[in-house]
């Protein structure tokens, strides 16, 4: 039997391993990618970058629980400059994925005209779904919005972008959702972003454990893995084909991303489960799906990719 493969590919940019962080865990200053570079992960996504560089939501701001992780993080980040320098530098063959978020539709506009004109050519990711600054409501979850967005965008921009969507709750919401993107040349979209504005409490103190916004956060880990999976199963059957996905969302194992890759995700990004376990995570999930591969007797991703079957009853 031949070799098992688990790599991967968006656009030109090709993944030997198929996990990379989720934008906003190890990835806010250079010594945090370098640790995800040098670990077995199959690339690294920038934090979410702003025009200037911004502190966030005052502390505490994030918070684990035994299911998963509350956060109110607040784009803290060291501006577009850093993480574009940054790329610049970096010797790694490795790809390095850049995520942008700005807080108004005219900085995120400025953003990608700064990157349309840089010597960066990898994958950019427009983040629509940052549930945490306040004032701010999630771009993708208006419609109107999301097409004003990309119809600016696409006016320039002509390098591989993808977007990052909050989660979707009803069938009519990726109807809608993915009937716009559908009409544009975007290279892939990450779904999903943390459920936003959840609320986790502390029984003791008989408080919220977060300081921000009240206590509501964006909810990653296990809590929200069956929406991951929906998310990416319902937008694989929509999306045109050209279009990617990256997966992200509860992620803890292997088999978690087996599943991910089964509903249709060409990459897969870690978030709680990275925080909690530090880098060394890549190389776990690396040899769990590997197994499970060799256990199935399947020897690349694409042979059981976007596979998932009716139920068999
Ligand atoms: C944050 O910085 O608040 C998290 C970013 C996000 O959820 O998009």
């Amino acid at each position: 039997m031949s070799k098992i493969s688990i790599s991967a590919s968006i656009s030109h940019e090709q993944f030997e391993h198929p996990f990379i962080n989720a934008a906003g865990v190890f990835d806010e200053t250079a010594k945090d990618m370098d640790e995800v570079l040098n670990s077995e992960a199959g690339g690294v996504t920038t934090k979410s970058a702003t025009l200037e560089p911004r502190p966030g939501n005052p502390l505490p701001r994030y918070y684990n629980t035994e299911f998963g992780s509350i956060n109110s993080m607040g784009l803290p980040n060291q501006g577009l400059e850093y993480y574009l320098d940054y790329i610049k530098n970096s010797k790694t063959n490795k790809p390095i994925d850049l995520s942008i978020s700005g807080t108004s539709m005219e900085d995120n506009l400025k953003a990608l005209k700064i990157v349309q004109a840089s010597s960066f050519e990898g994958l950019c990711e427009l983040n629509l779904s940052c549930p945490n600054v306040v004032g701010k409501p999630q771009i993708a979850y208006d419609y109107d919005a999301i097409k004003e967005t990309l119809d600016a965008v696409f006016s320039f921009y002509t390098k591989p972008l993808g977007v990052k969507l909050p989660p979707y709750f009803d069938l009519q919401q990726y109807d809608a959702v993915a009937k716009i993107l559908n009409q544009y040349t975007l290279t892939y979209i990450n779904t999903i972003n943390s459920v936003g504005n959840g609320l986790i409490i502390d029984p003791e103190t008989e408080s919220v454990v977060i300081k921000p916004k009240g206590g509501f956060g964006g909810i990653g880990g296990s809590y929200v893995k069956p929406v991951a999976l929906a998310n990416v199963r319902a937008f694989r059957q929509r999306l045109k084909p050209e279009i990617k996905i990256i997966g992200t969302g509860g992620v803890n194992n292997g088999l978690d991303a087996f599943e991910l890759i089964l509903c249709g995700a060409d990459l897969v990004e870690v978030g709680t489960a990275l925080a909690k376990e530090g880098p060394q995570i890549f190389e776990r999930l690396n040899n769990e799906l590997t197994q499970i591969m060799k256990e199935k007797g399947y020897q690349n991703l694409s042979d059981f990719r976007g596979k998932l079957k009716e139920y068999q009853g």
